[in-house]
């Protein structure tokens, strides 16, 4: 069964009830909040649906099938190393080489001929073009297989495996091979250590106020292949719910924060996404 897609009376409610509120208080121009669909609309046909807002959380498990091992298989291993080893501060400071060494061969097995995107992210980058209203994409994936089904404007919320930046400026570099013991940042004198651009346990992701900004006026969250165990990414859900939004969860299993969701498909993400997509795009 397809799920049944936002209602968008239930939706509107609740923006109603807030606008009202803020304009009461006379935060309208501080939140910027947006006027309800009946008064902005209030001259148009009734037929003319409002495109919505869309955010939609990816994890390891989209790219599952494309031959990208997730992290939290039974043995609670990534790729054979213990988390702390390889995705931590600590861990690089104890043992710079072996990060390295771990980050370069995850970044060679992108650019391996059997590495590609699957229908799952094929299927996204149609709904970001053919959706009407707004499809914020966020994943905590560092691979580059959103971008090359085509995606735009992934947040990639977890940094990237094809850049590396200073580790005293912070400056991002694009870097496709290896970072060898000779690879130095060209924004320091002395040039300075690089990094692999990936956030590690411990850190701050990245494009929080992005992600925040979409949240504002988001009408359906869902999340996909994402166990739900890594936050801030695994609470998205119940600020989507706060603001009012829909939200369905796309996975091969339940996650662990399941209960906050109002739908969930459970099956291949290459088969699941693509049904989804197909289902919401032929009722907008
Ligand atoms: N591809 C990548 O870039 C990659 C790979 C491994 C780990 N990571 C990093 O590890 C962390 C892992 O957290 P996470 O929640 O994203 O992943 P996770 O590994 O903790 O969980 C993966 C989820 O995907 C589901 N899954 C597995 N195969 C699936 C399939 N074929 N279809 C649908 N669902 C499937 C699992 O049931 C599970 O719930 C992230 O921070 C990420 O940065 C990234
Ligand atoms: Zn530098």
């Amino acid at each position: 069964m397809p799920p049944r897609l936002l209602s968008l009376p239930v939706c509107e409610q609740r923006r109603q009830v807030l606008w009202k509120k803020q304009k009461k208080n006379g935060l309208l121009s501080v939140l910027k909040l947006k006027k309800p669909v009946s008064k902005r609309q209030s001259t148009m046909s009734p037929q003319i649906i409002k495109p919505y807002n869309i955010v939609i959380l990816t994890g390891a498990g989209i790219s599952a099938e494309s031959g990208i091992p997730t992290f939290r298989a039974a043995d609670g291993l990534w790729e054979n190393h213990r988390v702390q080893d390889v995705a931590t501060p600590e861990g690089f400071m104890h043992d710079p080489e072996l990060v390295q060494r771990f980050y370069n061969e995850r970044r060679a097995v992108l650019h391996s001929d059997n590495i590609k995107p699957n229908a799952a992210h094929e299927a996204l980058a149609r709904l970001q073009r053919e959706h009407k209203g707004k499809v914020t994409l966020v994943t905590q994936n560092i691979d580059n297989l959103h971008e090359r089904a085509g995606s735009t404007g992934v947040i990639h919320m977890h940094g990237e495996l094809l850049k590396v930046r200073c580790v005293e400026t912070d400056h991002i570099y694009d870097w496709e091979g290896d970072v060898t013991a000779q690879s130095r940042c060209t924004c320091c004198t002395p040039a300075n250590w690089l990094r692999p651009h990936v956030v590690w346990f411990g850190e701050i992701p990245v494009g929080l106020e992005e992600i925040s900004d979409a949240m504002d006026d988001v009408d359906l969250f869902v999340a996909i292949g994402t166990s739900g165990n890594v936050y801030p990414a695994a609470g998205f859900v119940s600020e989507a719910r706060a603001m009012g939004a829909k939200t369905i969860e796309i996975n091969l299993e339940p996650a662990n924060n399941n209960h906050l969701f109002n739908d969930g498909l459970y099956g291949l993400a290459s088969e699941k996404v693509p049904q989804w997509v197909d289902s919401l795009l032929s009722e907008t």
